[in-house]
Parts: structure tokens; sequence; C-alpha cells
């Protein structure tokens, strides 16, 4: 019997996903002269063309002039030499560690930069993704001090002018973020890694770079919000600010908890943005149109000047997620269609970064049925004899896409009981229900259950 089904008091009901028909206008994309845009090139797919093709693609065929890389592929670094893209590189998570040794740290910018640079434009080194949001302590403690032996280690190479050093973090960063002004770090990581993070950032002279992401945000209520469309907008009552979308209410936290520790002079970069074009049946707002809509707005608000309520007339370097749809990736059919491209290098949609010469396949328009008949309610539980690690995996991995997990937070309606089997129980929930009710959507490496049973009534 799993004890917690017997201590919920907090309610657990999430607005059940409605239907409803949206009509969006296709428009007619053009590009401003001076837009500017990056994307992500991940590369979880078996089906993608040769590095050498795609670079070549994104040079003559779009305006694409900023890529990041998850790793520091050399086939892929060799492909951009001579482009003058600019390209962001990724340390993986598994070799932080071993940065944090000075030796260690020359021999990788001696075997993954050096080879490459400056033919490869690389502009950045980003240790490791989203590692906060691993909650692998180990990690989590060698972040700083790895950025700083690799940093002391391209000043050995006198390339410390030329390529900066940052981290890009998920929104699972920030305890809370309504409203925006209001918006904090997490307790303890506030002060024992964001702190150092942000002073060494400064002191370097690189920018902080966030992965939001409204469509892991929205509910039926607040699509118009997370798309850029015309809504009543959220008024910050401490500020006195009105947010008409999510992206800067998302931007102004991350402003407000850096301000709150006194880094409000860091830049901020969007390390990550999307929306995916294809998802399970029954989400709202997942489709071609709608994510060429996303985007599409992203790319002119970030190169806008006007920035968000809290920074003002400033433009943000952002990365669209993804180049490409990658057919590896596991986690429901949305992780799958974040791409803006198909492997033949067709646009799926295009969002005015095409050069004039490439012209538009039409968007398909997708068949698929309109989603689940409403069956019983179900819930996702944790197994029980589910190993605590794992189920800390889980709250941090739920949390880190930006759900909404206040309400287990020291305050919340579902804070008690305050273990981590509850915690659990509760994001995994969350993330199963926003998801789509996929059997799936409730496995979490086989430590979570689907009940009939309301565990939050008994
Ligand atoms: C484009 O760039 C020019 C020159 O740099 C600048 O004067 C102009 O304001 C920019 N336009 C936009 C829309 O950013
Ligand atoms: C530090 O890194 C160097 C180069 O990779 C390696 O030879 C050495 O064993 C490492 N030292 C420690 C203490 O791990
Ligand atoms: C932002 O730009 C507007 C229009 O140019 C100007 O009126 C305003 O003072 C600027 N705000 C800041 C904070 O610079």
């Amino acid at each position: 019997m799993n004890y917690m089904l017997l201590f919920f008091s907090c309610s657990w009901v999430i607005s059940p996903i409605s239907m409803f028909t949206m009509v969006v206008a296709l428009i007619i994309f053009s590009t401003g002269a001076n837009a500017s845009i990056g994307v992500n090139y991940g590369t979880l797919a078996n089906n993608l063309p040769p590095p050498r093709q795609v670079a070549e693609f994104l040079l003559h065929s779009t305006v694409i002039n900023r890529i990041r890389l998850f790793d520091a592929d050399p086939q892929i670094l060799r492909a951009f030499a001579h482009t003058g893209i600019a390209v962001t590189v990724t340390v993986p998570n598994h070799q932080i560690t071993h940065l944090t040794n000075l030796s260690f740290a020359e021999q990788w910018i001696s075997d993954h930069i050096q080879p490459h640079f400056p033919s490869t434009n690389i502009i950045r080194i980003l240790v490791g993704n989203e590692v906060i949001s691993t909650a692998n302590h180990l990690l989590i403690r060698t972040l700083v001090p790895a950025m700083q032996s690799l940093h002391t280690a391209l000043v050995s190479a006198s390339l410390h002018r030329r390529i900066q050093i940052s981290t890009p973090h998920s929104l699972g960063i920030l305890s809370d973020s309504t409203p925006p002004s209001s918006a904090k770090f997490r307790q303890g990581y506030d002060t024992h890694v964001l702190k150092p993070l942000l002073s060494f950032l400064r002191s370097i002279a690189s920018p902080f770079v966030v992965n939001p992401y409204p469509f892991f945000g929205y509910s039926p209520d607040t699509l118009d919000f997370a798309l850029f469309r015309p809504n009543q907008g959220l008024l910050d009552h401490d500020s006195k600010l009105l947010y008409t979308n999510m992206f800067d209410a998302q931007l102004d936290s991350v402003y407000s908890a850096m301000d709150r520790l006194g880094f409000s002079d860091v830049e901020i970069v969007v390390g990550e943005i999307g929306w995916p074009s294809e998802g399970d049946g029954g989400q709202i707002g997942v489709d071609v149109a709608t994510a060429a809509e996303f985007n599409k707005k992203v790319v002119a608000r970030v190169n806008s000047g006007i920035g968000t309520p809290l920074m003002p007339n400033r433009t943000f370097e952002t990365y669209i997620f993804a180049l490409f749809n990658e057919n590896l990736k596991s986690g429901p059919t949305s992780e799958r269609n974040f791409g803006l491209f198909r492997s033949d290098l067709t646009p799926i949609y295009d969002i005015g970064i095409l050069r004039p010469t490439v012209r538009t396949s039409n968007p398909e328009n997708n068949p698929r049925s309109p989603g689940r008949g409403s069956s019983g309610k179900r819930w996702c539980v944790t197994k029980s004899g589910a190993e605590t690690v794992a189920l800390q995996r889980n709250i941090d991995y739920v949390c880190g896409l930006g759900l909404d997990c206040r309400p287990i937070i020291k305050g919340g309606a579902c804070f008690f009981p305050n273990t981590v089997e509850a915690h659990s129980a509760y994001a995994m929930n969350l993330f199963y229900q926003t998801m789509g009710k996929h059997e799936f959507d409730c496995d979490f490496d086989k430590t979570g259950d689907i009940t009939a049973i309301n565990p939050s009534i008994h």
C-alpha cells in the first residue's frame, strides 16, 4: 500500500484539456534585413543529412547565423569552417567533473577547440546542459569550478577574448515566478550555485543562458498568452507592469531573480525556445500552424528591440529549438517534433528565416485523429519500492521542464507530507496529466504506476 495515497489532502485536480478548433491565418512571412537568429542543432536522430550539407544549407538558404551544438562533434565543427556562422559547443554533463582538473581542461580545449578555431567561428562553450535540473549533487557542486578551470585553459591558449563560457539552465532554477517581479532562484541553489556562477559570468563578461519554454507552461486558458496573441494580460501588482505574453513574464522572472542577488547587469541569452508541430492527440495548440506562429513571433520579438517590461529596449540573442525533428528522442511525440526542418532539409514551416530563393513546401495539414476519448479518470503515482534517488530525479525532471511545481514548494498546498515520495508523486502526476495521459507519460523509468483511485481525496 502506498502510504502517500492516505495522506494527500491537497488538490491534484488539473484542468482537463478541452478541444477546440483554432483557425490560424497563414501569414506571408517576410524577413527583416537585420533578423539574427540562432538554432539548436540537435542530432538525436538517425536520418539527418551530413553536416557539410547542413552547413551549406544554413549558409545559402537561410538567414540563420548562429548554431548551438549539444556536444563538440568534430565533423560538424569542420563542416561549419569558413561559413562565418557563430557556433556554440557544449561540454557534455559527464565530462564536467573531470574539467576541474586543469590539465584535463587544457587537453579538452586542445582536442576540441584548437583544431577548429578560428576557421570555425566558435564563440562560446556551454559547460553541461541544465545541470541543476539533473539533481546530481556532484555535478552541481563542480559546475562553477569546472567553468573556471576551462576559462583558465582558454586564457593559457589565449582564446579567452574570443570564446565565452557559460552554462544553460531550465526555468526549474526558479522557485516562484508569479508575478515576475517576485521571482527568486530556488533556495539552496541561489547562494551556493547561482551567486558564484553569476559572479563568475560577470567577471568574464559572459551571459547567463536560460531555456524558457512557454510550451511547458501553458494551459488551455493561457494559450493566447503563450502565443503572443491578444489577451487580457497579467498585471504584476507589485511592479504595476502589464505582461501581455508568457515569454516576457518568463524572462522578467529570470531578471528579477538575478536582480535579487545583485546581478541585473549580466546579459541574458535565450539558449533554447521552441514549440512542437506535432503532439499526441488531445493536446490543444500543438500543430504546424501554431508552431510556426510561435517561433515566428519569437524571432520578431527578440530582434525587435522592444525588450520586456523590466528590460526595455533590448534584443536577446536567441536559439530556436530546434533545427531538425529528432526521431530518436524519447518521451511524448512532441519531443521528436520541435524541428524547423525535415531530414531532407525541406521546411516543415517557414518563420521568415528562409532566403527568398527557397520555396516553402506546403505545411501538411495533419489529418491525425483529434485525440483520445475522455475515458475514466487516471492518476500517475509512484510505484511502491521505487528508489528515492530515482524519485528525486523525477521531481527535478518535471519541475525542470517549467511545469508548475509551486504546490510542492514550501508554503504550497501539497508541500506536506514533505517527503520525496509525496513530492515526486505530485510531479509525476502533473507531467502525466499535462502530457496527455499516455501510459508512457507515467513510466519514469519504471517508477510510476497509473491508478484509477484519486490519490488526493483519501
Ligand atoms: C537594422 O540595422 C540598422 C543598422 O544597423 C539599424 O539602424 C536599424 O534600426 C535596424 N532595424 C531593425 C528593425 O532592427
Ligand atoms: C588530470 O588530467 C590529466 C589529463 O587528462 C590526467 O592525465 C591526470 O591523470 C588527471 N589527474 C587527476 C588527478 O585526475
Ligand atoms: C526605450 O525606448 C523608448 C523609445 O525610444 C524611450 O522613450 C524610452 O525612454 C527607452 N527606455 C529606456 C529605459 O531606455
